[in-house]
């Protein structure tokens, strides 16, 4: 019987069946053939490029599921190719949950804001020596200084990418901003200093950390300051942002928590206003910080800077104190004479570093640290 006139058959579904198994055949030796010619012109590709070992040794890293300490470990290399609009934004981003799922020991970030050379690096590194983990380094100077640090020192390859800088300029501000924008990458800084190239700490590691660690206030120099230095120097075009009794002057080298720098590196409100209206014989870097952080958050501020610097001799300059200034006696005035708040109460201990030292007086403090500043 013909299987075509089975009435129970489909004649369609027949059909089908025995066509079936013939194109798959025919299918897999396709398959099959391009899989031949595939492997052998990758395996001609990667012997002719030599990237055969590169592609096996590189394998594993795509199977290495990614740790958050892959994530928040902090760059080898400071150097990046962020411009300020995309280095501000990347530093601006806050956790939101406040509690930290691994432990964080908060760091201090030291950074210098200078021209070229660090000419007291050998006391700072005598200073940081033995105290790795507990802090880091950004170095900013002029965008054509080469620094030529060995690679044995702290300040090996801590420079960031720097721009031009006029000083008494918003420029100058900027550079501060790119400062602590880059020291804000890292997750663990929790206190932002900037200092000089002619800064010296005034005591040992350990005290600095405490001090600025166990601080209620962050210590950014802010006075209503009347006469033309002070409130004399305000420009009325800043209304509505600024008027003239929330207008601060401060020393531009200020101590800052986490939060403020994220504050001053955010800002949008406040520093079109400055940069237009605050020129000099309007100092910028010693208004914008201190008044805009008056304006939003006051009662963070200690209003005081924490590093010393003598304008009793007058001028347009602090004094710079070189070798014949270096004694005992000197520093006794800076470290003892003093009286200033801590935290509420009374403190002798009121300054953590000073300005402006020479390059010449670099001897006398190597040799006599230990007896000065306990390190
Ligand atoms: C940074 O680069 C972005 C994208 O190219 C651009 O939109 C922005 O204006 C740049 N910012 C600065 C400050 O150059
Ligand atoms: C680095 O350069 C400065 C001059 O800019 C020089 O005085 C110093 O000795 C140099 N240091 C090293 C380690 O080469
Ligand atoms: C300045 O602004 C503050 C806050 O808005 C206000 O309390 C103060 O009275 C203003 N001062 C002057 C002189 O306008
Ligand atoms: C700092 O000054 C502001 C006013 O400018 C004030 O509210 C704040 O309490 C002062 N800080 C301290 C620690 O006294
Ligand atoms: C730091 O200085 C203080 C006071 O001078 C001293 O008691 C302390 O032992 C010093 N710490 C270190 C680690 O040298």
């Amino acid at each position: 019987m013909e299987e075509g006139k089975d009435p129970n058959v489909n004649p369609v579904r027949t059909n089908q069946s025995r066509v079936l198994p013939l194109r798959l055949l025919r299918f897999m030796l396709v398959l099959v053939v391009i899989g031949i010619v595939l492997s052998i012109v990758s395996v001609r590709m990667n012997k002719s490029l030599g990237i055969r070992n590169i592609v096996t040794r590189t394998l594993p890293c795509f199977d290495e599921p990614v740790s958050l300490q892959s994530l928040i470990r902090p760059p080898s290399n400071y150097l990046h190719s962020m411009n300020d609009s995309e280095l501000l934004w990347r530093a601006s981003l806050v956790p939101q949950i406040k509690e930290y799922p691994f432990k964080r020991i908060p760091k201090i970030a030291f950074m210098f804001l200078t021209r070229g050379p660090l000419p007291m690096s050998p006391l700072w590194e005598k200073f940081f020596d033995g105290n790795e983990g507990l802090y880091s380094i950004y170095v900013h100077s002029l965008p054509n200084y080469q620094p030529n640090f060995t690679t044995s020192s702290v300040f090996f390859g801590r420079q960031i990418p720097c721009q031009m800088v006029e000083w008494g300029r918003m420029s100058m501000c900027d550079a501060e901003r790119r400062l602590l924008a880059n020291a804000l990458l890292d997750i663990s800084n929790e206190w932002f200093v900037l200092l000089s190239e002619a800064c010296i700490p005034l005591h040992n590691f350990s005290i600095i950390y405490r001090y600025i660690s166990r601080s209620r206030y962050s210590f950014m120099g802010a006075i209503d300051e009347l006469g033309p230095y002070g409130r004399g120097r305000y420009n009325p075009n800043m209304l509505p942002e600024v008027n003239i009794s929330q207008w601060r002057k401060g020393s531009q080298w200020f101590e800052t928590n986490r939060d403020l720098a994220i504050d001053i590196i955010k800002d949008t409100k406040f520093y079109p206003k400055f940069e237009q209206f605050c020129r000099p014989a309007c100092y910028v870097d010693e208004h914008y910080f201190p008044t805009m952080l008056t304006i939003q958050s006051p009662n963070l501020l200690a209003n005081r800077s924490l590093t010393y610097v003598d304008w009793s001799r007058g001028g347009a300059h602090p004094a710079t104190f070189g070798k014949n200034d270096i004694n005992k006696n000197f520093f006794k005035k800076i470290l003892e004479d003093q009286t200033c708040i801590y935290n509420n109460q009374p403190t002798s201990v009121c300054f953590l570093f000073a300005r402006k030292f020479a390059p010449s007086a670099l001897d006398a403090l190597l040799q006599h640290s230990s007896d000065f500043f306990g390190f």
